[in-house]
């Protein structure tokens, strides 16, 4: 290895492996991890969906598509937005990406110019925060408490604007948080996005995934708001397609041609296969999405009731499928907490400073496996903080 400076671009600022890499090479060492880290479901995907998959290969969908993504399968996202009460998109404004974590680093490098400033919900999904760097943007975190549920506020996004202020991220349902801002909020808030000529990147992966009758308000049907928010979702939430990389972005006219093209140039286009089956997903029964979601909202009661009889607080989740927990309750900083699960008790849950928390006091356990392990997990949780507490009893 060379000596001297770093040989990596100055903009790159993870130069090592991030934590959840760590853990992951920690857990790769130990018998019957129960993983309820990544925000990945055990749940498959439903039948059709991977039927529609073979079938398009056997009929030869083995080739590139329109870079933008199949005309078919833009149409049905079209329809899919309007029907969820979503703004109303020309197939020629989406742009079909290998997932929604993509769009997140084409709309960076479309909009942001270094210095121009990218405010971001903190915690908030880690992704963002490494587009910003990557594109040399200046990133301003907006501290979210418990005292609004860990949910942004118009007040909050009015405070941290500046003349440099360019785009403002909206993640609702949130991860790592799994709270819901409330609609009249998320109006306020595109009020201020409208007055200080904000781009709003809306992502809704989990609208479809909500709770106790909370809904996620999508923020290109309000008014005044499509010419300036990018729609950010895709497949793999609601219809438990991760591993088929299927997402999408859908902008305002003036800004989806140039989007488009650096989408063209990072991926060609999203893989044929994938995007029959999304169609399938899209134009098939819907039921698997409620299916999905009831699923969630069962390990989140589950979840939710263990922690509580640990004495351990958390921020009310109404949807994604994450609990965000203050696991320092126990006595120690949360990412001491996670490596600790992790090694005495084969759980692997994430602390909250992946996601730009400002404190480490918490951790995100996701809902990512059946009722009966989610008991094991919080079983041998309780086992670990019950040895926590007892040590610091006596020290
Ligand atoms: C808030 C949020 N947005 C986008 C994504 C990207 O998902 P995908 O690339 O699988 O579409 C994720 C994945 O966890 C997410 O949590």
């Amino acid at each position: 290895m060379p000596n001297g400076p770093s040989r990596l671009a100055r903009r790159v600022k993870l130069t090592d492996k991030h934590i959840v890499t760590r853990m992951m090479d920690i857990a790769a060492e130990l018998p019957d991890v129960i993983k309820l880290g990544r925000g990945d479901p055990d749940v498959d995907t439903p039948e059709h969906i991977v039927r529609a998959g073979q079938e398009a290969l056997a009929s030869g969908a083995t080739h590139y598509t329109h870079p933008m993504g199949l005309l078919e399968l833009r149409e049905a996202i079209a329809n899919n937005i309007a029907i969820h009460g979503g703004a109303l998109y020309s197939p020629e404004d989406i742009v079909v990406t290998p997932g929604g974590q993509q769009a997140m680093f084409i709309i960076a490098l479309g909009l942001l110019d270094p210095g121009d400033e990218l405010i971001i919900p903190c915690p908030g999904y880690n992704p963002y925060l490494q587009a910003a760097e990557l594109t040399d943007a200046a990133l301003v975190n907006i501290r979210m408490t418990r005292a609004t549920n860990f949910t942004l506020t118009a007040d909050l996004v009015r405070e941290h604007i500046t003349p440099r202020s360019k785009v403002l991220v909206l993640i609702n349902p949130g991860n790592p948080t799994g709270t819901v801002i409330p609609s009249g909020e998320v109006a306020r808030i595109c009020e201020v996005a409208r007055e200080h000529d904000l781009i709003v990147v809306s992502d809704e992966i989990y609208a479809r995934l909500t709770y106790d009758g909370h809904r996620a308000q999508p923020v290109a049907a309000l008014p005044g708001m499509q010419e300036r928010t990018i729609t950010l979702s895709g497949m793999s939430k609601a219809y438990a397609m991760t591993g088929w990389r299927v997402g999408y972005f859908a902008g305002p006219s003036d800004l989806m041609p140039a989007l488009a093209e650096i989408h063209h140039a990072f991926a060609i286009s999203t893989a044929a296969v994938s995007q029959h089956a999304a169609l399938a997903a899209l134009t098939g029964p819907q039921e698997c999405v409620e299916e999905i979601r009831s699923t969630f909202d069962q390990r989140r009661q589950v979840l939710c009731g263990g922690l509580a009889e640990m004495g351990i607080s958390f921020a009310e989740p109404q949807g994604a499928f994450y609990v965000y927990a203050k696991v320092a309750e126990t006595g120690i900083e949360a990412t001491d907490f996670c490596e600790r699960l992790l090694k005495d008790g084969q759980v692997m849950i994430f602390p909250g400073k992946i996601y730009g928390d400002y404190t480490d006091d918490y951790a995100r356990l996701s809902m990512t496996q059946p009722v009966p392990r989610i008991r094991e997990a919080l079983g041998r949780m309780a086992r670990v903080v019950a040895a926590i507490r007892h040590e610091h009893s006596v020290a």
